[in-house]
């Protein structure tokens, strides 16, 4: 007898379940409890009117096998009423609160700002400090004070925006000017990087946009010179690009740094790991190479010592004091280190592309 009730119990136990699992709404819900556990008519209830049927001596045991089953229904009710936000017995939809929540997807930033970020943190980290300026610039901070003064050829090279009715005021053509505010601010020792927007009228193909970024870096002291320029780039460019990469600096002209250096590093590519030991370039080129063409050498930034005379248009006593100063372009470093075969592809918003920078 006992036996028959824990088989018949057990096979409640089975169909209950199977019912709760396929509840669909708080109204269900109530139906099954109703059906379950009504004083009347409840199918516990039932058993219980059944227990008088049973032998004396098998009566506690019985009781105690309907009074489990019970406080089964009764748990798991609630537990599924919980789920389901039905304990309230209202039409609420049906959330089950218990499951994984749905990934939210995250915005990241633009590689172009990531990488103004990481050369950011490189020269927080050597104890330098951002500067800003507008990069609506006046042509005396732009050109003027930066020794290219009025009718310089060098005016010309940077396809400048120039303002409707606002005179002597362009758009910035590159970080310099930033230097120039600085410097007629503060006394040395000066210690800044600026990065920013910079403009010119250039036709966008693959390596050019109207707008690109650049972070010019700034440093005036006393008896600096070019070797601490080396140096400061070298670490720049190992903690960039990678520890293995080696610098190689051209002779080259601007009118505000005397002398001045372009800077090229190796190929990190592969080409260029041998250059350390060898005699400057590329001992292993590889002539396919997509990132240096076969060259061993990749363009990175303009750089040189200040020139005596940019000092003193800001009031600075070159006898006293020297400097080195640096301009990085982003996409181009953007184009070098990631890849990116085409400058126009980032400012297209495809998120195809630019969710691969995150
Ligand atoms: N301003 C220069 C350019 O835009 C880069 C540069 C910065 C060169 C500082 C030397 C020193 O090309």
């Amino acid at each position: 007898m006992i036996d028959d009730l824990k088989k018949e119990i057990d096979g409640v136990k089975q169909s209950f379940l199977k019912e709760i699992e396929q509840l669909q709404s708080p109204e269900n819900l109530a139906a099954l409890k109703e059906r379950y556990l009504s004083r009347k008519k409840g199918i516990v209830s039932q058993y219980l009117s059944r227990l008088k049927e049973f032998a004396a001596a098998d009566k506690p045991q019985a009781g105690q096998l309907i009074n489990l089953l019970k406080a089964f229904i009764e748990t798991t009710l609630v537990e599924s009423g919980e789920k389901c936000g039905g304990s309230r017995g209202s039409a609420e939809k049906w959330n089950d609160y218990s499951l994984p929540a749905s990934e939210i997807p995250l915005g990241h930033f633009h590689l172009i700002a990531d990488i103004q970020r990481q050369i950011e943190d490189i020269f927080l980290n050597l104890g330098y400090e951002i500067a800003s300026g507008p990069e609506i610039e006046l042509e005396e901070y732009n050109f003027t004070a930066l020794n290219m003064p009025e009718y310089h050829p060098a005016r010309d090279e940077q396809d400048t925006f120039f303002l409707n009715g606002l005179e002597s005021m362009i758009l910035r053509t590159h970080t310099s000017p930033v230097q120039i505010r600085y410097m007629l601010e503060h006394q040395p020792p000066l210690k800044i990087i600026a990065p920013g927007k910079v403009f010119r009228k250039d036709d966008p193909d693959a390596t050019h946009t109207p707008v690109f970024h650049q972070v010019e870096g700034l440093l005036v002291g006393r008896d600096i010179n070019f070797s601490h320029l080396k140096g400061t780039l070298e670490l720049f460019s190992r903690s960039f690009f990678g520890s293995e990469v080696n610098l190689r600096f051209r002779p080259s002209y601007f009118p505000f740094t005397e002398p001045s250096a372009e800077v090229d590093i190796s190929c990190f590519m592969g080409c260029g790991q041998q250059s350390r030991k060898g005699d400057g370039g590329c001992m292993a080129l590889q002539p396919d190479c997509r990132v240096c063409k076969g060259t061993g050498w990749l363009e990175i930034l303009g750089s040189g010592m200040v020139h005596p005379q940019v000092l003193r248009n800001c009031r600075i006593d070159p006898e006293k004091y020297s400097g080195f100063a640096f301009g990085i372009g982003i996409e181009r470093v953007a184009m070098i280190k990631y890849g990116v075969p085409d400058l126009r592809l980032l400012y297209e918003n495809d998120l195809r592309l630019l969710s691969q920078f995150g």
